[in-house]
């Protein structure tokens, strides 16, 4: 019982650094660490390929929308499917400050 304790906090514990910070800064983290980038370009504006959406300047609650639409398979069109797989290690804390730092790149 000991050990599952203790095994416990250690997600609460990554959950409370993830949300310290300012939204600006964390979402711009997530956009490197959950490899975002790698697609859609370091900037948010050079995706690796024409077909690829460019990120930077959209709406924060309509980018947010389309993630938690491409997550849940509501969105399936064009080349949603690419994209899908990623979104299972984002939750809709993260994709929320994401599409907050998206907002805000020209
Ligand atoms: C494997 C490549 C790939 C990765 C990785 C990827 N995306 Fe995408 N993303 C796409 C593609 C392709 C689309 C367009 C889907 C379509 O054609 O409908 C898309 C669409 C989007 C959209 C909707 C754009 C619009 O104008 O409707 C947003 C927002 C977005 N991605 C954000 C992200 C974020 C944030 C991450 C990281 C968590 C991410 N993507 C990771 C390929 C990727």
């Amino acid at each position: 019982m000991k050990l599952l304790k203790s095994l416990c906090i250690i997600p609460a514990a990554l959950i409370a650094f993830s949300a310290s910070g300012t939204a600006q800064a964390d979402g711009a983290a997530l956009f490197k660490a959950k490899t975002c980038w790698s697609c859609h370009g370091k900037d948010a504006k050079t995706p690796i390929l024409p077909i690829y959406p460019k990120l930077a300047g959209q709406n924060a609650d309509y980018a947010f929308n389309q993630m938690k639409d491409i997550k849940s398979g509501a969105r399936a069109n064009g080349q949603s499917a690419a994209m899908k797989g990623v979104l299972g290690m984002v939750n809709e804390k993260e994709m929320r400050e994401i599409a907050n730092w998206i907002s805000t790149l020209k």
